[in-house]
C-alpha cells in the first residue's frame, strides 16, 4: 500500500506529539489533564524586576500633586475616605484600616501584596466576577471586601489620585512585562484540615501584644499622624476580627490566603510561626465573628475557577463547604482543582 509519509517522517511526527504533550502537561494545560484551568497564571509576559521608583521623582505638577495624594489615602485611608471624615459623602470605608495595612509600604514590598507592575495588568479578567476589570473596579472591590466599604465613584478625585498612584508604582515597569514577587509567597499543603482550637491558643501567645485581647485593633492617638487631614483615629494596629476588620467576601478570608500572609509576615517584625501554627491561627480568625458582604455568594460563577479555599458553596466537585473552608485540600488539589496560594514541588 501506497504511503504519504516515509517512516523517518513518521518517527519525527511522532517525537514531536510527544514533546508538545509534555510541554503542554508541565503547563497543567493538556486538553486530557484536567478542565480546571487558572486564567491569571498561564499569560506569558516578559519578566521585569522589582525596581520601585524613588519618590523623588514624582513631578512637581498638577499629575504630580494628585499621585501625592493617592500615595497619601493608600497610607492614612481613613484620613480621607474613612467612616469617620467629616464630609459624610467622603465615608467610603467601614473601617479606619488603611490600604497599607494589607500592602505593605505603600504597596512597594515584595511578596506582601505589593503593587508593582500590577497597574499593567489591567483591564484584567477577573475570575471572582467572572468579567474583565479596570483597575478602579478593582480597588473598589478592596474597598467594599477589604475594608468593608462601599465603591467610590469611578471619576472622584480620591479614586483619580489611587489610580494614579498606583500606575506610578509600576512606572519602572515596561508595558506588557511582569514582576513575579507580586501578590503572597506560595505555601505547601498541610495534610490535615486546621484547627481553630489550637489556633486560638497561638493568637492568645502571639497575636493580642499588637492586635489586642479580641482582635479588633489598636487605634492610634493623633499625634502619631504626619499628614493632616480630617480624621487622626487611624490604627497603629489594625483589627483582625470583628466587623471592624476585613469582610467575609474579603482576599483575607480565605484560609490559605491568610495562612501565607501569617506565615510570611506575622507577628510583624519576627514573622516566625510554623507553617502549621499560621495555618490554626487562620482558621480561628476566621472563625471568629466579621461582617457579611451581602455578594458573597455570586462571587465566582463559573465554579471551575473557584479558588479551593473559597469558603461558600455551591461548588461542583461533591466536597464539603466545611472542608474548603478548613482543609484538608490535598484530595481537592489531586482533582486537578488548582489554587495560585499553593506550591508545586
Ligand atoms: C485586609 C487586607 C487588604 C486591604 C486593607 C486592602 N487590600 Fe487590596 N488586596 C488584598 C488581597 C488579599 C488582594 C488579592 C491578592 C490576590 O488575589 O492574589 C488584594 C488585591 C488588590 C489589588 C489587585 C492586585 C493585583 O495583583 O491585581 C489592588 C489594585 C488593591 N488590592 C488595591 C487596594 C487598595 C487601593 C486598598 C485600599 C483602598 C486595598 N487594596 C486594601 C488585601 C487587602
Ligand atoms: C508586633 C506587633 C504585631 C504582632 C505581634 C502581630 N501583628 Fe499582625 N499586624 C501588625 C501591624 C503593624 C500590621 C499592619 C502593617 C502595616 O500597616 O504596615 C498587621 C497586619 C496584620 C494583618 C492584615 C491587616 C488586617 O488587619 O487584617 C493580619 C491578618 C494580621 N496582622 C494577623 C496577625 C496574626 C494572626 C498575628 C499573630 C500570629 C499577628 N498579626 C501578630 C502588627 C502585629
Amino acid at each position: 500500500m501506497k504511503t504519504f509519509f516515509s517512516n523517518s517522517q513518521k518517527l519525527g511526527f511522532i517525537v514531536f506529539s510527544v514533546i508538545i504533550s509534555l510541554y503542554l502537561i508541565s503547563y497543567n494545560s493538556h486538553p486530557f489533564l484536567s478542565c480546571k484551568k487558572e486564567v491569571k497564571t498561564e499569560k506569558k509576559d516578559t519578566i521585569a524586576e522589582w525596581k520601585v521608583p524613588d519618590l523623588n521623582t514624582i513631578p512637581q505638577d498638577e499629575k504630580g500633586d494628585l499621585i501625592r495624594l493617592g500615595r497619601y489615602i493608600f497610607i492614612h485611608t481613613y484620613n480621607y475616605i474613612g467612616p469617620d471624615v467629616k464630609d459624610t459623602a467622603k465615608r467610603f470605608t467601614g473601617t479606619n484600616m488603611d490600604c497599607q495595612n494589607c500592602h505593605f509600604k505603600g504597596g512597594t514590598i515584595k511578596y506582601v501584596l505589593g503593587l508593582i507592575g500590577v497597574y499593567n495588568d489591567y483591564p484584567e479578567y477577573d475570575p471572582r466576577s467572572s468579567k474583565v476589570i479596570s483597575i478602579q473596579q478593582r480597588i473598589n472591590s478592596c474597598l467594599m471586601r477589604s475594608m468593608n466599604g462601599r465603591p467610590m465613584p469611578e471619576n472622584s478625585e480620591e479614586m483619580n489620585a489611587l489610580v494614579e498612584y498606583i500606575k506610578w508604582l509600576s512606572s519602572l515597569v515596561p508595558k506588557g512585562a511582569k514582576t513575579l514577587e507580586q501578590g503572597l509567597p506560595k505555601i505547601n499543603l498541610i495534610n490535615r484540615a486546621a484547627d481553630p482550637s489550637a489556633g486560638k491558643i497561638i493568637f492568645n501567645r502571639y497575636c493580642t501584644t499588637c492586635h489586642a485581647e479580641n482582635g479588633q485593633g489598636v487605634l492610634n492617638s493623633s499625634s502619631n499622624v504626619d499628614v493632616k487631614a480630617d480624621s487622626s483615629q487611624g490604627y497603629n494596629f489594625p483589627p483582625i476580627m470583628g466587623n471592624k476588620s476585613f469582610n467575609d467576601g474579603a482576599g483575607m478570608y480565605r484560609l490559605l490566603m491568610a495562612t501565607s500572609f501569617i506565615y510570611s509576615k506575622m507577628p510583624y517584625n519576627a514573622a516566625d510561626l510554623t507553617l502549621e501554627d499560621s495555618y490554626d491561627v487562620a482558621a480561628y480568625i476566621n472563625t471568629m465573628p466579621r461582617s457579611n458582604f451581602p455578594g458573597v455568594k455570586d462571587d465566582y460563577p463559573d465554579l471551575l475557577q473557584k479558588p479551593i479555599d473559597f469558603p461558600f458553596q455551591p461548588y461542583d466537585d461533591g466536597f464539603s463547604e466545611v472542608q474548603h473552608k478548613y482543609g484538608p485540600y490535598q484530595d481537592m488539589f489531586d482533582m486537578g482543582e488548582k489554587n495560585n496560594m499553593i506550591k508545586i514541588d
